[in-house]
């Protein structure tokens, strides 16, 4: 359906139309003197010039033709030339009630019969999660529902970071603890065991075990190269190895990734996009786009328009090696092959900005991807601690991500048993949702592109701009709901919302009319913190008119029937917000 603005709009055209104006001069925005109106329209102001006219004449002459419009409770125009409108309460409320019919709140399938892949996850195999992949995981997990939402048909890719020398040092630290084990036995014929020689304990101490050794052992550091190469070349044994330390990792990861409620749909890797490496890079050759620079192969991708310096893209190094951007291409040949996406999302530190830049020049250069295909670089900034610098353990070491959802547990759950009547058994498991929507509230509601403060206090208080004071407006919701149930003997909620008998209650549905617009617009802008702005004016709103409005003791069973809508459609677009940013709410708290 029309957003609420596109409804007004085309009124305001009609209007600007019919005396005898042209409808480019109508657009309507939202209003910016809330005291005064709830939309206006500036078109007079500009429509001024071209008809010789004083602008307040032109408003004057619109105003007038919509007196007696039902979509307007008021259309005046004041000087020098705006027009103020207020929506009619009958309008409003009939707005919603069909938004509230629709699917989706009524926003458009915008991207229907478009595909994006997101690129949001990036996890090093055999290497625990950490924060810095939290913001992918969080900030991709919502903008895949957002697309979703808006009709995209979506994919999630996990993009595993499964290549390289961590493979390598892993397999020579594993042969020197057990040289016996047939992996190692180049005149092995036998099948390899299926069971996985380490745990996902032991590949967490093997990893930073082996890379502390290489660095001061220069023959291990050898082997551990020599190992990668020949597993990259497909020594049988290597590959086995390999293969159970992905899925011993990848177990792990999607038990990480679980907890998140963050899930993709492929589990593909960088050596997944090795194959495709020869193909293009001789492809690239053909198109005489490589040439030689210091024994590498490079393209150039600098650009007239350029402001700084991009340097050009390695493809391959002088040995023959391939790097970070190799892969990336060939990963786009894969995708381009297998998924023939509309639009790549990648999701990834913003500080990997030139990489992109490179990478995405270099695969239009080479047509690795259709002209028409987008290719999108959503850099997030860093989550620092509350000293200003990149977010470290107390120790200062990289905190562990599942270290950090216990800490933030553990605060949600001190304050919900600070003064609450609640059975600890409720508590942990209440603690564990909120704790999920503070800690992913806390990080979407900043700009993506920004760096922000980790801050636990901040980020699980009930009140203020923050997840669980979201979660509790909606808890709040859901109890009179349920008392009103109760009373009225677990009849069906009334669905239809009536004109609005006061400010606070009005304010409430302006805010509501709104919901498919912002989504829509979240989903354009990539910008999942327009979502949080916009639950945090709508739960301000609601508190605000629960606090003026006795609902559950009102006498008068039409009124309260209105009301009772309101806290539904209230709900229900609160519950699709946060169901977009990836978290829920619980039944009590
Ligand atoms: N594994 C990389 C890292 O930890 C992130 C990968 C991001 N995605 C990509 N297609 N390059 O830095």
């Amino acid at each position: 359906m029309k957003t609420i603005l596109e409804q007004i709009t085309a009124a305001m055209e009609e209007a600007f139309e019919a005396c005898g104006y042209e409808s480019r001069f109508a657009k309507v925005s939202l209003s910016n003197r809330p005291d005064l109106c709830e939309y206006q329209c500036n078109g007079a102001l500009a429509a001024a010039k071209t008809y010789h006219k004083a602008p307040i004449q032109i408003a004057s002459d619109v105003a007038e033709k919509l007196q007696n419009h039902p979509m307007f409770l008021d259309a005046a125009a004041a000087a020098p030339g705006f027009l103020n409108l207020k929506l009619s309460g009958n309008y409003l409320a009939g707005y919603l009630n069909r938004m509230m019919q629709e699917e989706r709140l009524g926003c458009e399938p915008i991207g229907a019969d478009k595909s994006v892949i997101i690129d949001y996850g990036g996890p090093n195999v055999a290497k625990p999660l950490h924060v810095g992949h939290l913001r992918a995981a969080i900030i991709g997990e919502s903008l895949k529902r957002i697309y979703r939402y808006n009709g995209y048909q979506v994919i999630g890719d996990v993009h595993l970071g499964d290549w390289g020398l961590q493979m390598g040092l892993i397999i020579e630290e594993t042969r020197s603890r057990h040289p016996e084990l047939p992996y190692f036995d180049e005149a092995f014929t036998g099948d390899y065991p299926s069971d996985p020689p380490f745990t996902i304990s032991d590949l967490e101490e093997i990893y930073p075990t082996a890379s502390a050794k290489a660095k001061q052992d220069e023959t291990f550091a050898k082997a551990a190269h020599d190992a990668t190469v020949k597993l990259q070349k497909g020594n049988p044994g290597y590959q086995a190895i390999f293969r159970h330390i992905l899925a011993v990792s990848i177990a792990d990861l999607k038990k990480n990734y679980a907890r998140l409620k963050v899930d993709f749909d492929i589990w593909k890797g960088e050596s997944d996009a090795q194959p495709y490496i020869p193909d293009m890079i001789e492809k690239m050759k053909q198109d005489g786009l490589l040439y030689e620079s210091q024994g590498a192969l490079v393209v150039d991708v600098k650009e007239d328009t350029d402001t700084k310096e991009i340097p050009p893209c390695i493809v391959q190094k002088s040995d023959g090696a391939s790097l970070y951007a190799t892969t990336d291409l060939a990963t786009l040949v894969e995708r381009e092959k297998l998924y023939h996406p509309d639009e790549v999302l990648y999701v990834v530190d913003k500080r990997q900005d030139m990489h992109f830049t490179q990478v995405f020049r270099t695969a239009r250069k080479a047509s690795i991807i259709r002209p028409e295909t987008k290719l999108t670089f959503l850099g997030f900034g860093t989550m620092n601690g509350k000293d200003g610098k990149p977010f470290k353990t107390r120790e200062g070491g990289v905190m562990r991500l599942e270290h950090l959802i216990r800490d933030i547990n553990e605060a949600v759950y001190a304050r919900i048993m600070e003064n609450r009547e609640i059975s600890e058994e409720d508590a942990h498991e209440i603690s564990q949702i909120i704790g999920l929507a503070a800690l992913k509230y806390g990080d979407l509601s900043n700009q993506a592109t920004k760096d922000y403060v980790f801050d636990v206090d901040r980020f699980t208080s009930f009140e203020g701009n923050t997840g669980p004071y979201i979660l509790y407006t909606m808890v709040r919701i859901k109890s009179i709901l349920g008392k009103y149930r109760a009373a009225s003997g677990n009849a069906e909620l009334p669905k239809a919302l009536s004109d609005a008998k006061s400010s606070s209650e009005k304010e409430l549905q302006l805010l509501l009319s709104r919901a498919n617009d912002v989504i829509a617009a979240a989903c354009a802008e990539i910008a999942p913190h327009r979502l949080c702005q916009y639950i945090y004016e709508v739960s301000n709103a609601f508190n605000k008119f629960y606090h003026e409005t006795k609902i559950l003791g009102e006498e008068d069973g039409e009124k309260q029937k209105g009301w009772i809508a309101l806290l539904s459609a209230s709900l229900t677009v609160l519950a699709d917000c946060i169901d977009l940013l990836g978290f829920e709410a619980p039944e009590k708290m």
